[in-house]
């Protein structure tokens, strides 16, 4: 089973930006820390490294971390399917811990799975603090669905999920398959709580730790962006903190609607009423946008 999992989850793709023409912009300096997605890399010239060169551009003498996990590149991209995810939110805390440059504070931008690990960085570890957030596709909700499969629309898809579902939820999927740590099953919603080693825990589905709670509220602004063609992640609701409604696998729900939302148990409901909360869609698949929407939509909040 872990070896049809995995070939879906290399069919993944790297981030593929449009280019255009540079402009000035200010010199607006708080520094920024990126976290990459799965299957790609802190330093892959065709995603972060481009990514880090067009916002060095864009802000003159902006300082931008792209985060490594491991000790080099090929570490970091094993380390995005095969490791233990709550480690890697600790190293990268140290990390940034110790950077004497992000000692005023930072932004953060995390890019699909990147983005969800950021948020525990912000939940867990709130000095340097953490000014604005940005999820760029990322799936606070985890996923219930192999990337290009949707379950909803196709009986084979929805059959390999089904038969994932209970296997994810070992201890051996939950300490070194990175995906299976945010593995949400709707059908199995006692399982999910009760062994998802990251997200039940970061999402506060045991218990409400009020740290979590605190520290995520100390965000200036926390930024969704959902693709609106996505055929990745699946459901696409998740990007913006929305799932499948529990006990069945074809429902949505917002976060709005969601429990997590009226209990107030991760501080969400505050943070939309503060105005903190902000939405964004953009058309494309996973990740593809375009520099122009970037600039545009992105780059205001890294001031
Ligand atoms: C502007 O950026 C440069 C680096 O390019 C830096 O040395 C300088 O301190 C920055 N100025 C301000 C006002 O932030
Ligand atoms: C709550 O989270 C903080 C920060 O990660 C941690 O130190 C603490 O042990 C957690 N408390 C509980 C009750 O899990």
């Amino acid at each position: 089973m872990a070896a049809i999992l995995l070939c879906f989850l290399l069919a993944a793709p790297v981030l593929l930006v449009t280019s255009s023409p540079i402009h000035d912009s200010d010199n607006g300096t708080v520094p920024l820390v990126l976290w990459h997605g799965m299957g790609d890399s802190c330093c892959n010239p065709l995603s972060m490294g481009y990514i880090k060169k067009m916002i060095e551009q864009e802000i003159p003498g902006v300082y931008v971390l792209s985060v490594m996990i491991g000790k080099n590149i090929v570490e970091d991209t094993e380390n995005g399917f095969f490791s233990d995810v709550n480690e890697q939110v600790s190293m990268v805390c140290n990390q940034l811990a110790q950077d004497p440059k992000l000692k005023g504070g930072y932004n953060a931008m995390g890019f699909s799975q990147g983005a969800q690990f950021l948020r525990a960085v912000a939940q867990r570890c709130p000095s340097p603090p953490m000014k604005n957030l940005i999820s760029v596709g990322g799936q606070h909700q985890g996923v219930y669905g192999l990337p290009r499969c949707p379950g909803e629309s196709s009986k084979i898809c929805d059959m390999i999920r089904e038969a994932l579902n209970k296997e994810a939820y070992l201890g051996w999927f939950q300490k070194h398959l990175v995906q299976a740590q945010y593995w949400h099953d709707p059908l199995n919603d006692d399982l999910y709580k009760k062994y998802s080693r990251f997200l039940a825990d970061i999402n506060q589905e045991r218990a409400v730790n009020e740290t979590y709670k605190k520290n995520l509220q100390q965000l200036e602004k926390f930024v969704m962006v959902k693709f609106l063609q996505d055929s990745v992640v699946d459901p696409v609701d998740t990007e913006w903190f929305g799932f499948l409604k529990t006990g069945q696998a074809k429902e949505t729900e917002t976060l709005q609607e969601s429990v997590l939302y009226k209990e107030d148990r991760l501080g969400l409901a505050a943070m939309d009423k503060a105005g903190k909360l902000v939405f964004l869609a953009t058309e494309g698949d996973h990740l593809q946008f375009k520099e122009e929407w970037f600039k545009a939509n992105l780059l205001p909040y890294l001031h």
